[in-house]
């Protein structure tokens, strides 16, 4: 029986080298230790050994058990080595890592914080309305009368009950005067919506920027000392504004504003950025009649109210030539903000 042990031993020890792989590896292990391995069956040998004989032949067995449980032990570490080793074959572990992307606010969300976080420390507060609004908030309220271009079903997206996707958010403005007694001091950045053919300047779907400011004795100069500091907040301080006189039916007077700016390697140039004025009594009226009070009575506010297009300030700010860029969310454009 010793003899016999020895053999197998032997014989493992000798086809251990030819083990290349883990199936074969598992195959090996069952020739000599499964159920019916050879050395398994060897130990069944043992009820036949002489009793004086058992504890020698009983040793010698462990031994060559441990010897070939040994054996599959190391193959089996040998051939993990050996893979990670394929594994790693053609990495150069010198090589720095790979940066992760840097995220970055959509260029039109950081133009609207700009021009939000200027009008806070001036005293503004946010305020919002809906997008599927009534032609009365939209359109009457604001004065503008039924024969107005901007009603046109051309230009305007209505819907078969005749509400309508506000083409502004100056309906804001009279939401605003609706709920809240004066004074109120508020800006709402929005969606609008206008039937424009889609180009390099139009989108069907647009940012809006308003404000509005109706308490006592509200006068052209603190609109125009408003805007200034609006405009030089987020342009910089030396950068001229001016206002054109305009028309803007919920306004009057009503003016245009223009910066002045140099895109680069051209000369300067004024830029229309805006639309402002104050607050027509008309719309006061309205909104007395609505309210059914008189604390907008034309007689003791006034206001001013302002409107600028969030899409335009991001073009002029970035000389972005394309307003489809802004939506279209490409990474290679949009990448390129990450760290503005
Ligand atoms: N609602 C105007 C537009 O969409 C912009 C505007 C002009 C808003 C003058 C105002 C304003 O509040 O006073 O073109």
């Amino acid at each position: 029986m010793i003899e016999q042990l020895d053999a197998i031993h032997q014989e493992a020890l000798s086809a251990v080298a030819a083990v290349h792989d883990e199936p074969a590896l598992e195959d090996y292990r069952i020739h000599f230790l499964g159920k019916k391995g050879t050395l398994t069956q060897a130990a069944a040998g043992m009820r036949h050994v002489a009793k004086e004989d058992k504890p020698a032949v009983g040793q010698k067995l462990n031994q060559v058990r441990q010897a070939i449980t040994g054996l599959v032990e190391e193959r089996a570490e040998a051939l993990l080595a050996a893979k990670d080793a394929t594994a790693a074959k053609g990495i150069d572990l010198t090589l720095p890592g790979r940066r992760p992307q840097e995220a970055a606010l959509h260029p039109l969300t950081q133009v609207m914080h700009r021009g939000i976080s200027a009008l806070r420390q001036m005293g503004f507060t946010l305020a919002a309305g809906p997008e599927v609004e009534t032609e009365f908030h939209c359109f009457d309220a604001l004065n503008t009368p039924v024969d107005h271009p901007a009603r046109n079903e051309k230009d305007t997206f209505y819907f078969a009950d005749g509400h309508l996707l506000r083409t502004h958010t100056s309906s804001v403005q009279i939401r605003t005067m609706e709920t809240t007694a004066p004074p109120v001091r508020i800006i709402a950045p929005g969606s609008a919506y206008r039937r424009d053919e889609i180009d390099a300047t139009h989108l069907s779907v647009f940012s809006q920027m308003e404000g509005l400011y109706v308490a006592e004795d509200v006068s052209v100069g603190d609109l125009k000392g408003t805007l200034e500091r609006l405009f030089h907040s987020i342009f910089g301080p030396k950068t001229p504004v001016r206002f054109r006189p305009h028309f803007f039916p919920f306004t009057e007077p009503s003016f245009e504003i223009d910066i002045k700016l140099q895109p680069k390697g051209q000369e300067a140039r004024w830029i229309e950025i805006a639309g402002c004025g104050m607050v027509d009594p008309n719309v006061f009226a309205q909104i007395c009649q609505s309210r059914g009070d008189d604390l907008y009575d034309p007689d003791k506010v006034t206001g001013f109210a302002f409107g600028l297009g969030l899409e335009r300030l991001a073009m002029i700010m970035w000389g972005i030539p394309d307003i489809r860029w802004l939506i279209e969310n490409d990474h290679r454009f949009l990448g390129q903000f990450a760290k503005a």
